[in-house]
């Protein structure tokens, strides 16, 4: 297979590190198309407009040929499709994936490949995407060019898995197309690129590892709950039970499950089985109990409170952290606004502050100064570093640590109380 150039669309939290990662290979042309013309602008300036080691340090000495104009698309046989999935009112939302399909028909050739790396449920290329391209492009799905399907697996954030060491599955409409295209996969990724009987199973393949990860934090965040009334701190626990070097994968318990991933992805897999008959009631249970999550860290909130003869209502409390991932800025769907809102129900004064995303308050000093209370939502490191350091200048009585990350004995030592998730 001959590759002339590759076209990423969507260059968010996936998009951009794959095409830095195919950049830096030195083997292809790459270019970036998105629609958010702000976003191309920052790119253009040579800036990263997400959280990314590797994207940051590309662009520091090297720019990225990127544009929210469709021409850039031209002379392109491989596009990658990397733009979002949300949920909308609990069902995947696929409006984005079908107007990026859209725009490249246009420039689909004889042997061009159509990569979709975005998440979908299985049976979206099948049932979706490939009528779609039927209607839109003369060329023959199968004969002519190839539909594959590549779910992106990496973890913004996490500085040891990585878009080049993370193995990826692979599937595509036929086998040979499928080898050409594992083959192009491989030239910038270093790990295994693990090719697929269909698509359909690539596309699972995605699913259930999301919906796994969903599940056992749901069971470690029952967990936490249970064990409170028993007087187990879990935390140990779970520590304990990971001695075990086989049967046993420690899932840690927190304020709540955020992203774009694990508390998306199931309720996808929850309407495809229903719409063919069949009910996934672990699931929804799953999904249930991890949303219950912000309500149950607010009412730690409050059993502390009440120890010092205090109520939420007209206290000052400050929230310390609002994006869902350590030392990021990514908002979607994090449940530290779902605790704000709930603080907000029971008549609290909040004074929410994080580092990487605008607030009302302009530092952690100014979040603590006159608050009773704080509910940390995010690890962020400078919570961790500086947090125990300030608290004996603060009137803070009581600290609910969403995310058991503090030093429980340091918090005590102020005498303040210290509230866990299942600590
Ligand atoms: N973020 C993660 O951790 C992660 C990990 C693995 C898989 N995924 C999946 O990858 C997909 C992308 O996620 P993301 O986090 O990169 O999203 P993102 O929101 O960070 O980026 C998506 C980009 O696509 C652009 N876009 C939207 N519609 C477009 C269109 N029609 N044409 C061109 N550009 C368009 C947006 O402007 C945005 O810049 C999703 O399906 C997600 O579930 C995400």
């Amino acid at each position: 297979m001959k590759v002339k150039r590759v076209a990423v669309i969507g260059l968010g939290y996936v998009g951009l590190p794959t095409m830095v990662a195919i950049a830096r290979s030195g083997i292809h042309q790459v270019v970036g198309y998105d629609i958010n013309n702000e976003r191309i602008n920052v790119v253009k300036k040579r800036l990263s407009p997400i959280e990314d080691f590797d994207v940051k340090n590309f662009l520091k000495k090297n720019s990225l040929n990127v544009a929210a104009d469709k021409s850039i698309l031209e002379n392109s046989n491989v596009f990658i499709i990397c733009v979002p999935t949300p949920v909308k009112n609990y069902l995947p939302d696929y409006s984005f994936v079908k107007s990026a399909i859209q725009t490249i028909t246009p420039y689909i050739k004889k042997n061009s490949h159509i990569v979709l790396e975005s998440t979908v449920n299985p049976g979206t290329c099948k049932d979706i995407i490939i009528p779609l391209l039927a209607k839109k492009c003369k060329l023959k799905l199968g004969k002519d060019y190839n539909l594959a399907h590549c779910p992106e697996r990496i973890n913004p954030g996490d500085e040891k898995w990585n878009i080049y060491n993370i193995d990826r599955n692979i599937g595509s409409v036929n086998k040979k197309f499928n080898k050409k295209i594992a083959h192009f996969y491989r030239s910038y990724i270093k790990a295994n690129i693990n090719e697929v009987s269909s698509l359909e199973v690539a596309e699972a393949s995605k699913i259930i590892e999301n919906t796994f990860r969903d599940i056992n934090i749901a069971y470690v965040n029952e967990l936490a709950k249970s064990f409170d009334k028993l007087g187990i701190d879990l935390h140990e626990t779970i520590s304990a039970a990971s001695s075990k070097p086989f049967s046993f994968m420690p899932h840690w318990p927190g304020c709540g499950v955020g992203g774009h991933c694990i508390g998306v992805v199931p309720y996808y897999l929850i309407d495809k089985a229903q719409k063919n008959g069949f009910d996934h009631k672990f699931l929804k249970l799953a999904r249930k109990i991890n949303n219950s999550m912000p309500q149950y860290t607010v009412s730690r909130l409050i059993y502390g409170l009440k120890e010092v003869g205090l109520t939420l209502s007209k206290s000052k409390i400050a929230l310390l952290g609002l994006s869902y991932k350590k030392d990021l800025a990514d908002l979607r769907e994090s449940p530290a606004l779902e605790v704000k809102k709930e603080l907000l129900k029971h008549g609290a004064i909040v004074k929410a502050y994080d580092p990487f995303v605008k607030t009302d308050t302009e530092s952690l000093e100014n979040a603590l100064k006159d608050s009773v209370g704080v509910i940390l939502a995010t690890a962020h490191t400078e919570f961790v570093e500086k947090l125990p350091k300030l608290l004996s200048k603060t009137k803070i009585k009581v600290i609910v640590d969403g995310r058991n990350c503090l030093n429980k004995k340091i918090i005590n030592k102020y005498k303040i109380i210290y509230k866990g998730i299942g600590r």
